[in-house]
């Protein structure tokens, strides 16, 4: 069709509505872009963790961050984030006294976005982030355990701990709880929520289920709701 008068063209142009085949190509490139992210970034690292393992990327919040800090603050010994992401609580964990601070994490993306901002906050002699898989590392040093992983990963991680962690050492976990273990304190609120278990004699301190809801813990001296 022959179109002289380009306001003519113009206003056709803006009236006119998408076709079948227009919505597919937009679908399709929109599918392909999110593969695209998909294998470039978050994939790199999974190929040999089993589906059931995988756990994606997602930052902790700030408030998050502070809550894991008021629960490992002043503890001696050293402190690893299991699945460390860009390393936001590693470097925060160094920064208030854990020493050493150590991020494991499989995405070689995130393990040097945290190298990053190591240098960049003037710390990367100091913290550690490695590119490893979390379930290869043995936790028998760890006496400041960090993990916010999926809820379905976490019968397997308690197992992991208990089999491996040391009298007196301490696990957070970050948005969900730990399935079977009794917390020893519990702080902040909804997605920012934060549980602590200490580990005596080869084991957590108690072992009844705690609802995934459960703000206090009765019974358990020191424990406290935030
Ligand atoms: C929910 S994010 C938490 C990131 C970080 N800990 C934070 O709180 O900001 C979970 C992280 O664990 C990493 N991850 C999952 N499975 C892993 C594995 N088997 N070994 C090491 N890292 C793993 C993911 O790549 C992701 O960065």
């Amino acid at each position: 069709m022959e179109q002289d008068d380009p306001a003519e063209a113009l206003t056709e142009l803006r009236e006119r509505r998408p076709g079948a085949w227009e919505l597919l190509q937009v679908a399709a490139g929109s599918g392909l872009a999110a593969y695209a992210v998909w294998a470039l970034l978050l994939q790199p690292g999974f190929r040999r963790v089993p589906l059931r393992l995988q756990v994606p990327y997602v930052g902790a919040s700030a408030r998050q961050v502070e809550h894991v800090l008021s629960l490992l603050r002043g503890r001696p010994g050293k402190m690893v984030d299991l699945g460390s992401g860009d390393g936001r609580i590693v470097l925060a964990a160094h920064r208030c006294g854990l020493r050493p601070a150590v991020g494991y994490e499989l995405n070689p993306w995130l393990v040097g976005l945290a190298r990053l901002h190591a240098w960049r906050a003037g710390c990367a002699d100091s913290v550690c982030y490695r590119r490893e898989d979390l379930w290869k590392v043995n936790l028998r040093d760890c006496h400041n355990v960090s993990v916010f992983l999926a809820p379905s990963v976490l019968p397997l991680l308690e197992d992991k701990l208990q089999a491996e962690l040391p009298t007196g050492a301490r696990v957070v976990s970050g948005r969900f709880p730990l399935p079977t273990w009794q917390p020893v304190a519990v702080v902040g609120e909804g997605l920012d929520r934060v549980w602590a278990y200490d580990i005596h004699r080869g084991g957590p301190v108690g072992q009844a289920a705690s609802g995934p809801g459960s703000a206090s813990v009765p019974g358990v001296p020191g424990s406290h709701a935030g």
